[in-house]
């Protein structure tokens, strides 16, 4: 059984820490906001994560999970120190590492006994030594540490189950020792067999960058072949799932919709593009990847306006789906934020309505209309279109649909709802990459 800490509560340290105590291990989650401590010790989750709730529970009840305020107590005699805090993109488009090098401070100023210091947070390559450096910079003692890049491959919404059962773990160090730790910490999921690789920190910050990047540009390309296909009149559903049906393209990452977005996607991509024109080495396909992401979700307002008539001012518009993708409340980069934009400056209404996301929409939008349901969302409304596929969203009745709202016009934006219902009902549609318009 190790101590192991974490630094950052937030969406990924809160997650790995509470997996990591479910391994056996001892676990201390700091973090600097005293609000988000209260909230875990009163067994509250700031996040919205199916699974993390029960998981929380059941390790703080057993005495292996806490949460602390305190950096001097929750770092020292830790035997390892996990790096989880957040890298968000700053007001130039670059990785700010203030976070990251605020937490490698605290850890130089508390580290008291040999630790394996590891970095979960995704960090620009190259970022390790710079850790190092203030770790070094920062101790009181000349006590020793290993350094270790393991970063994370969670989705958000899925997060719990993507840690207990992740596709592979990548440590990323130079030395037996740490390397061993890291093996002992993740003990279970090593005994059966998921697979674990050791390799250098350089080549594990490459490996998250290029993984993001490659899921991100799959996304762009199976959008822009969908745009292709409403122009020549094919179905990009039957497109993507014949493509799927090839190994090495996998079906997964290949519905398209109105542009990804994401705390990490949008900022991974650009970070990856950067660290290609750093290096001399122009990373063109994530570049093309970024651009066809904004212009997806332009193209998304472009086809709402046009099923209205070409003209916003004065149109009631539902919004079903404020979150980036179902099953989370996070509304970061997400296409949504585009639609109510450009439909609220060229003086449209909007009705909104999110199983979750709402409050996290109202931080950015607080004069827009929230609604407890679609039916609500709907009522009177001249158009309403689809930007989450969230399950409840596949089940709506299109004729209670049509009859609550002024004019049956639906853009499905995630292609949930069959072509045909909306035929069926004489709904004025459209969707993403399917020929089948109702042209009337
Ligand atoms: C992503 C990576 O999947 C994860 O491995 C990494 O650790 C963090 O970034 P996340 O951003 O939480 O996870 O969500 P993800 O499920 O990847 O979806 C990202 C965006 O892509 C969402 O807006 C989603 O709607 C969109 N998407 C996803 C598509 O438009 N089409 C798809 O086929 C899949």
């Amino acid at each position: 059984m190790k101590n192991v800490t974490f630094i950052g509560a937030g969406y990924v340290g809160l997650v790995s820490g509470t997996g990591i105590s479910d391994f056996g291990h001892k676990v201390t989650c700091y973090d600097i906001s005293t609000e988000k401590i209260k909230s875990l010790k009163n067994g509250e989750v700031p996040i919205y994560e199916p699974g993390l709730q029960e998981l929380i529970k059941k390790n703080t009840n057993a005495g292996r999970l806490f949460f602390s305020n305190d950096p001097k107590s929750s770092i020292e005699n830790a035997d390892v120190i996990f790096i989880a805090v957040g890298t968000p993109l700053d007001e130039n488009g670059k990785t700010d590492l203030r976070y990251v090098e605020i937490a490698a401070d605290l850890v130089g100023q508390h580290l008291n006994s040999h630790s394996v210091v590891c970095t979960k947070s995704t960090v620009p390559i190259g970022t390790g030594e710079k850790i190092i450096k203030i770790i070094n910079r920062a101790k009181k003692t000349d006590v020793s540490f290993d350094y270790i890049s393991n970063p994370e491959f969670l989705r958000e919404g899925s997060a719990v189950n993507d840690f207990l059962w992740p596709d592979r773990i990548i440590i990323g160090g130079n030395n037996k020792f740490a390397f061993d730790t890291m093996k002992e910490i993740y003990g279970p999921l090593f005994k059966n067999k998921q697979p674990i690789m050791y390799t250098t920190v350089t080549t594990a910050e490459m490996i998250k960058y290029a993984s993001n990047s490659f899921l991100a540009l799959k996304i762009s390309y199976v959008n822009e072949v969908a745009n292709l296909c409403e122009s020549v009149g094919a179905d990009v559903k039957q497109v993507s799932k014949a493509m799927g049906q090839d190994g090495r393209i996998s079906s997964k990452f290949l519905h398209p919709g109105p542009g990804y977005g994401g705390s990490c996607f949008p900022k991974d991509t650009k970070e990856f593009v950067e660290i290609g024109r750093k290096n001399g080495n122009f990373m063109r396909t994530v570049e093309a990847a970024i651009i066809t992401n904004e212009k997806q979700k332009l193209r998304m307002v472009k086809k709402m306006k046009k099923l209205i008539g070409g003209n916003f001012k004065s149109k009631i518009i539902s919004i079903l789906g404020l979150s980036f993708k179902p099953n989370t409340d996070d509304v970061r980069e997400s296409a949504s934020i585009e639609m109510i934009k450009i439909i609220k400056k060229e003086g449209g209404e909007v009705n909104a309505f999110d199983p979750v996301a709402s409050d996290s929409m109202k931080k950015i939008f607080p004069d827009v209309c929230y609604k407890n349901s679609w039916e609500e969302a709907c009522t009177d409304a001249d158009g309403a279109v689809i930007m989450t596929d969230w399950n409840e969203f596949r089940a709506i009745s299109l004729s209670k649909l049509k009859s609550i709202m002024k004019t049956p016009i639906l853009l499905d934006t995630r292609n949930i709802i069959p072509l045909e219902n909306l035929k069926e009902n004489e709904f004025h549609f459209d969707n993403v990459g399917h020929f089948l318009l109702n042209e009337s």
